[in-house]
């Protein structure tokens, strides 16, 4: 082997060494403030989709986990995955939806509004979030006037993606064939793996 060569990999492995340890950068950039008021009201949870009206065309989207996918600095969509280790880990704070992401911040749960739409777009962003969630019946929704339910679409993220559809608007909406209507079931957690 060439000098040079031999240099170069030794090159690569230090800084590679050297990179390992950094923070991400999502959370280096963002730097949200300390959370100091946090009270959590609830168990740890995992979030599972139950189609409503199970087809065998939307049967494909029942039994799966809420996870964050990372689109930004700090920034999430919510979408679901059969994988239930990695899920998302969250618990009310009052009537907020606090997600543990593994960070040392927190992430809450927002709704897009779409003005004159029908459904806009469900996201896990660091810092607080929109408030009016509850668990209701072992479900998890929203008790603000224009909640209309959930709905999980194969979206923009190519895996299932979650929509809230708005109470002013859905009712008259044809649910696109890429959709179904879901429940999200709350799946609490053992205490011995918080
Ligand atoms: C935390 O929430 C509980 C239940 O809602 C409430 O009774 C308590 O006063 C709250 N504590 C703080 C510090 O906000
Ligand atoms: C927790 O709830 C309080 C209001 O009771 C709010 O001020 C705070 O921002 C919330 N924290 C998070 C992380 O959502």
């Amino acid at each position: 082997m060439k000098l040079t060569t031999t240099l170069l990999i030794l090159l690569t492995l230090l800084s590679t060494a050297l990179a390992l340890p950094q923070t991400p950068a999502s959370d280096a950039t963002t730097s949200p403030p300390p959370w100091l008021p946090l009270n959590r009201t609830t168990p740890h949870f995992n979030l599972v989709t139950s189609v409503r009206n199970i087809s065998p065309t939307n049967f494909g989207f029942t039994n799966l986990y809420l996870h964050a996918y990372h689109s930004g600095a700090g920034l999430n969509d919510a979408v679901f995955l059969a994988d239930r280790t990695r899920a998302a880990r969250g618990f009310l704070n009052g009537t907020y939806a606090v997600f543990n992401l593994g960070s040392q911040f927190y992430y809450g749960m927002r709704t897009g509004y779409v003005p004159y739409g029908s459904w806009g777009p469900v996201y896990i962003n660091a810092r607080t979030g929109d408030r009016g969630f509850v668990i209701s019946d072992g479900r998890f929704v929203r008790v603000d006037g224009n909640f209309g339910g959930w709905m999980v679409c194969d979206w923009w993220r190519n895996v299932p993606q979650l929509f809230m559809k708005f109470r002013f608007g859905a009712e008259r909406a044809v649910i696109p064939g890429s959709c179904a209507e879901v429940d999200l079931i709350v799946e609490y957690l053992a205490e011995s793996s918080e």
